[in-house]
């Protein structure tokens, strides 16, 4: 049985960034399904942030991280699909990728192509594979066409340069929003036709312009409270209002009987991990995520690298709206 000793990032409690601590764990060989992996660089998503302060709840203490990559050092019982000396990726359930080694279910974790570094394979899991059940996966009434206007929130965060960058590819007319005007210019930059810069634009008044007063097929909404009821307006007849975050706080509780006047628009609130339930399509995803990286499509632009020290800082910076693109932890 090994013994390995790990450095990990753990909260006792929810709390603020003060509230994660390095400690010391010990992690043993992987059971059935499972395997050990020894991580090059572990990916930080804003989904760690609600796990950090108690908007999703989990039992303590909590070692926190969602993503990461590394090279797999021993596979149990059952596992197929990956052996010892595998470069590996993933985005997977249960937290704690914040450490060096550890014992994880196998089922998420798919191989790394050689032309994708560790680096880049920690910062792009959880956010591109996010993109892509987006843009690929969460479908208006009869699709999405070449043309076709879309509004995506934060549109220079993580997985929005991911989503600007391969919405462009797909043909689609992606209108970003940002916090700044050089977070506006990054998204323009990365594939964003158009960017508003929420904090001081109406982005609605802004969408209806864009769209000569038609509206989007699809509006992306990871930032919640803030942009909910102005998106369900920049929606054309039968469009779709896609929730997939709460970066402002959560959206209030609402009557179905607004969505009628409004055009008979659909309202749908997507996770990753329904879309990655099991082995076969978290590999179908990745291979397409895979592809659109290596073809070039998607560039997965690091904007930030803070050491596993400094993981507060990261914390502090993600929730300050300083970052932009993918941020990882450096080993
Ligand atoms: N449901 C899913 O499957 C899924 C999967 C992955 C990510 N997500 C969600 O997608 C979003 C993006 O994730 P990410 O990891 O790539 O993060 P991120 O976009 O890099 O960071 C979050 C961004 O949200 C914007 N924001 C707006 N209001 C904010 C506020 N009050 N406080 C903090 N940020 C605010 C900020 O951009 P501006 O300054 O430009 O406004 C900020 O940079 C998050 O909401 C995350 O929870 C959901």
């Amino acid at each position: 049985m090994s013994q390995i000793s790990s450095r990990a990032v753990r909260i006792d409690q929810n709390g603020g960034p003060e509230q994660l601590k390095i400690v010391q764990v010990t992690v043993g060989d992987p059971g059935p399904g499972e395997i050990r992996i020894r991580h090059k660089a572990v990916g930080l998503n804003f989904i760690d942030v609600y796990q950090r302060t108690g908007m999703y709840q989990f039992p303590m203490p909590l070692q926190l991280g969602m993503e990461a990559s590394g090279i797999v050092e021993a596979v149990g019982e059952g596992v197929t699909h990956l052996k010892a000396g595998d470069r590996a990726a993933y985005a997977s359930q249960p937290p704690g990728s914040y450490c060096d080694v550890r014992v994880m279910p196998a089922k998420c974790v798919c191989k790394l192509p050689d032309a994708i570094s560790f680096e880049t394979g920690a910062a792009m899991m959880l956010k591109g594979l996010t993109a892509q059940y987006l843009l690929k996966k969460s479908q208006p009434q009869g699709g999405l066409k070449p043309g076709d206007f879309v509004l995506f929130h934060a549109a220079a965060g993580g997985v929005g340069l991911i989503a600007c960058q391969w919405a462009k590819a797909m043909g689609l007319r992606l209108i970003g929003t940002a916090g700044s005007d050089a977070k506006c210019e990054l998204a323009k930059q990365l594939g964003a036709e158009f960017a508003i810069n929420y904090t001081k634009e109406d982005f609605l008044l802004r969408v209806k312009e864009i769209t000569g007063g038609k509206g989007v097929k699809v509006v992306y909404d990871s930032v919640g409270k803030d942009t909910w009821d102005k998106s369900l307006d920049c929606l054309a007849p039968f469009g779709l209002m896609c929730s997939f975050g709460a970066a402002s706080g959560p959206v209030a509780p609402f009557s179905p009987s607004i969505l009628g006047p409004k055009g008979s628009i659909y309202v749908t609130r997507q996770t990753i991990f329904t879309h990655i339930a099991t082995r076969e399509s978290t590999q179908a995803m990745a291979d397409d995520l895979f592809d659109a990286v290596v073809s070039g499509k998607v560039n997965i632009r690091i904007g930030q690298r803070y050491p596993l020290e400094q993981v507060q800082q990261a914390h502090r910076d993600l929730e300050a709206r300083k970052t932009t693109g993918c941020t990882i932890l450096t080993l």
